[in-house]
């Protein structure tokens, strides 16, 4: 089914129903057989984007940026080094400027609120390209990857092992209870996520039939898991927990032991890189026989390409 999403920001997948959901992703799909077929496609041609990056990018920046100039458009990179947002000027007037030169605003950067304020501002189409609390682009990836391993996602168990209070956790549990999955964190009681949250996701699990399951016990959380999923133990910007968070989380490091916990032959690892082998992830895991990183890491820039398309055509 098709829907019109023109216009609209992508600044956190709470905004997006199942439906519409499902349809990025089913646009994702298609461009991906037309980008392996060899097709040229300009649906860009003439057209604009600002990328603004005040945190470090190597996938994110790497799929808006080929995504839209291989569809004829002008990706326009701006490290906050360069321009004057927050510093000698206010959000508010650089989105009004931005808005009127582009036709849509890729940003990556710490707070929520400053996504928000371009989207308020701008007038044109925002995508959240990882804040400190939300990352809704990667988790489009993410989705698209189990589908093209399990053929659906409704009823799949999704367990997300490590800092359950990240901008990962937080928007995968947000796009699984939407996409009705048994969505799991396992994680020690301290980093679990905010309760407004995990509760505002169980309504959206009630709604799709999935459910969502918050736990510090690892063979409760990891049993009959289709996927095992992790991120880094210190996200950007956190750097100085680093230590903290090597002792705190070292029991939850993905490793073929917990791999085996699943009891599932078929279940799949993934990872939003950039990953930390020896920390989160073992390398046995990451570069064995289960793993999906690269798939993954491929189809953000087919999702990335999907939901400039359904908000900008
Ligand atoms: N997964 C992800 O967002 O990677 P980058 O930090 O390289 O963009
Ligand atoms: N949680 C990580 C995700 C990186 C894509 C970070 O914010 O650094």
């Amino acid at each position: 089914m098709a829907f019109n999403l023109k216009g609209r920001s992508l600044l956190t997948l709470k905004d997006f129903s199942k439906e519409e959901i499902e349809f990025i992703l089913q646009i994702s799909h298609e461009v991906k057989k037309e980008r392996r077929s060899g097709k040229i496609t300009q649906r860009f041609l003439g057209k604009t984007l600002a990328m603004i990056f005040e945190k470090r990018s190597t996938r994110t920046r790497s799929a808006f940026e080929t995504a839209f100039a291989e569809e004829g458009g002008h990706p326009s990179f701006m490290s906050t080094d360069d321009i004057q947002l927050g510093a000698k000027e206010t959000i508010e007037d650089t989105a009004r400027v931005l808005g009127r030169m582009f036709d849509a605003i890729e940003f990556r950067g710490f707070k929520q609120e400053t996504v928000e304020k371009l989207a308020e501002y701008s007038g044109v189409p925002v995508y959240n390209g990882l804040t400190d609390k939300f990352h809704p682009t990667q988790v489009l990836a993410d989705l698209m990857t189990v589908q093209e391993n399990f053929g659906s996602l409704k009823g799949l168990k999704f367990v997300y092992c490590g800092d359950g209070r990240n901008n990962m956790a937080n928007s995968l549990m947000i796009g699984c209870s939407k996409m009705g999955m048994k969505f799991v964190i396992v994680a020690p009681k301290s980093l679990w996520p905010e309760e407004s949250l995990v509760n505002e996701c169980k309504s959206f699990a009630e709604v799709s039939g999935g459910n969502v399951l918050i736990t510090d016990d690892i063979d409760e959380g990891v049993v009959g898991a289709d996927v095992v999923y992790t991120d880094v133990w210190a996200s950007m910007g956190e750097e100085s927990k680093r230590a903290e968070r090597i002792k705190l989380l070292t029991p939850y490091q993905v490793n073929d032991e917990l791999m085996e916990k699943t009891g599932n032959r078929d279940v799949i690892f993934m990872h939003c890189l950039p990953a930390v082998r020896g920390e989160e992830v073992t390398a046995s895991v990451i570069d064995g026989l289960h793993s999906r990183v690269w798939d993954e890491a491929e189809n953000r820039k087919h999702t990335i390409k999907a939901i400039m398309i359904a908000t900008l055509l």
